[in-house]
């Protein structure tokens, strides 16, 4: 797994709940590390047992913290791949064209990294369908980051699943609609 993933959930967590509360999180995940370098590349095991001991702690159910940090990741995500997107996209643009501009940069950039393929289908003006299927099955991640974009647009949007791995499914269908503002 990419370094920035893991190097922001510390963001997340020292933002939410300071320093002390991340080193005993690394101590109950047992990672045997408390510093993530964003150029690094780590086990996929590392954030799962970070967000398993977080949501532990918080008792919080793990989709929620890992919703939250989802939407926490997208100024980061946006300040170092930024140029990659066409100023003039929006929430959805953004997500319909993930895969064939960020996702594949990020591939070609770092070989190490394996940013999940992410099928996206536009259903209208105002709708995307996101296909997901990685086998870290992160797609509360993928809702964050969805909600995440829309406020960084100003954009209200709604986002469902209609078929969701963690619910047995093979494969999640991440709907994402664009709401008229008030
Ligand atoms: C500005 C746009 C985006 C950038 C720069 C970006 C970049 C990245 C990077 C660097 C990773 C780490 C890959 C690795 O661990 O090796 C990643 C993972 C991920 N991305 Fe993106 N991404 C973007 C947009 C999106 C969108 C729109 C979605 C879905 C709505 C998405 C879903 C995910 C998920 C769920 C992961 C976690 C890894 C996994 O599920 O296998 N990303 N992304």
């Amino acid at each position: 797994m990419h370094g920035l993933l893991l190097n922001q959930f510390r963001q997340f967590v020292v933002e939410a709940a300071g320093r002390e509360a991340w080193l005993e999180l690394t101590q109950v995940a047992n990672t045997g590390t408390d510093a993530y370098q964003i150029s690094g590349t780590y086990p996929d095991a590392d954030l799962a047992a970070l967000v398993a001991a977080a949501a532990r702690r918080q008792g919080q159910p793990e989709a929620v913290l890992l919703e939250a940090f989802g939407r926490f990741l997208v100024p980061t995500l946006l300040r170092v791949y930024g140029s990659l997107l066409d100023p003039a996209w929006r929430t959805l643009d953004v997500i319909a064209r993930t895969e064939e501009t960020v996702h594949r940069a990020v591939r070609l950039r770092d070989p190490t990294a394996s940013p999940p393929v992410l099928g996206a289908r536009r259903e209208g003006a105002d709708v995307v369908l996101i296909d997901y299927a990685s086998p870290r099955r992160l797609c509360p991640v993928a809702e964050g980051i969805a909600r995440g974009l829309a406020e960084h647009f100003g954009e209200r949007v709604e986002v469902t699943q209609p078929a969701c791995m963690l619910r047995g499914d093979p494969r999640c269908a991440i709907r994402v609609r664009t709401l008229l503002s008030a």
